[in-house]
């Protein structure tokens, strides 16, 4: 039987197991997918295991997307780019790790049939998964992309891998027909932002890179008025899919079976 996993820290709340094994059922194939909590000293181990035979694969989420580069033998170009692996699979005696948050967040943008192409879009945030968001805008063509996080400095980081990126100050909130919001605000009940989007007029997107909890202080400041707002779940499951495709040659259904086990479908 063949064994991935999903590795982080925390990691309690994934769902990756539970659509990952739903998966495996539909599609008749003899594996299993479990979480590990790990840390970084456990990294290489890890990629160990890979290569002798005891994992085929795994996922990557925060914090180690980048930490577990030193570990991998061939990034794919959209993981070299963005410095950011969070799907490792084993090839001819190599690991190879790739990104497919890229394909999921747009994916989840194209099935929206948004188009970004004459867009301003501001971020809130530059941790993990902003890289790949970038990336993913730019490569459907978004017209300006405005970055503002609490630290600065890391901002002007992300500022140094991509051309033509604008940074704000944290607070000053410029003008954007798109606002995502990739910080950790939210995640836990009763978050709330200190600033104030409300001013910023109406026929906006919104869209909170959170799923869970499903109605975050963004959800409710996203469905005021004429604007549109899209929760990170979409991004979750075709990140997922990918993943899934690059490692069974399978590209598993995402339909309502698997928003009902996922439980989110309830509120939406
Ligand atoms: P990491 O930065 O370790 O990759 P992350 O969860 O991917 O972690 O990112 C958390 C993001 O949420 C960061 O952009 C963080 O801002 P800082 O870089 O200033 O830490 C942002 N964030 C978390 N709590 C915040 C808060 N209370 N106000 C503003 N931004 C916050």
């Amino acid at each position: 039987m063949k064994k991935y996993l999903v590795i982080g820290n925390p990691i309690e709340h994934s769902l990756s197991p539970k659509l990952h094994n739903y998966w495996f059922k539909k599609n008749n194939i003899n594996a299993i997918y479990e979480k590990r909590l790990v840390d970084e000293n456990n990294l290489k181990k890890l990629c160990n295991e890979v290569k002798n035979g005891k994992l085929d694969g795994f996922n990557v989420t925060v914090p180690f997307k980048k930490e577990i580069i030193p570990y991998i033998d061939q990034l794919s170009i959209e993981a070299k780019n963005t410095q950011s692996v969070n799907t490792i699979s084993f090839n001819n005696g190599k690991l190879i790790g790739h990104n497919t948050d890229i394909d999921g967040f747009e994916l989840s943008i194209k099935k929206l049939k948004f188009d970004v192409a004459n867009k301003k879009i501001l971020i809130l945030g530059a941790g993990g998964v902003v890289p790949s968001i970038i990336f993913a805008l730019k490569k459907m063509k978004a017209f300006e992309i405005i970055l503002s996080n609490r630290t600065k400095e890391k901002a002007m980081n992300l500022k140094n891998i991509f051309d033509n990126l604008t940074v704000a100050e944290w607070g000053e909130l410029p003008d954007f027909d798109m606002i995502i919001n990739a910080t950790s605000i939210g995640l836990k009940e009763g978050d709330k932002f200190s600033l104030d989007f409300k001013n910023k007029g109406e026929n906006k997107f919104y869209y909170d890179v959170i799923y869970d909890p499903y109605k975050t202080d963004f959800y409710e400041m996203g469905n005021l008025s004429n604007n549109i707002f899209e929760n990170g779940l979409n991004m979750f499951l075709y990140q997922a899919q990918k993943a899934f495709s690059i490692w069974h040659n399978v590209m598993p259904e995402i339909n309502e079976e698997v928003f009902k086990l996922l439980k989110n479908y309830e509120i939406k």
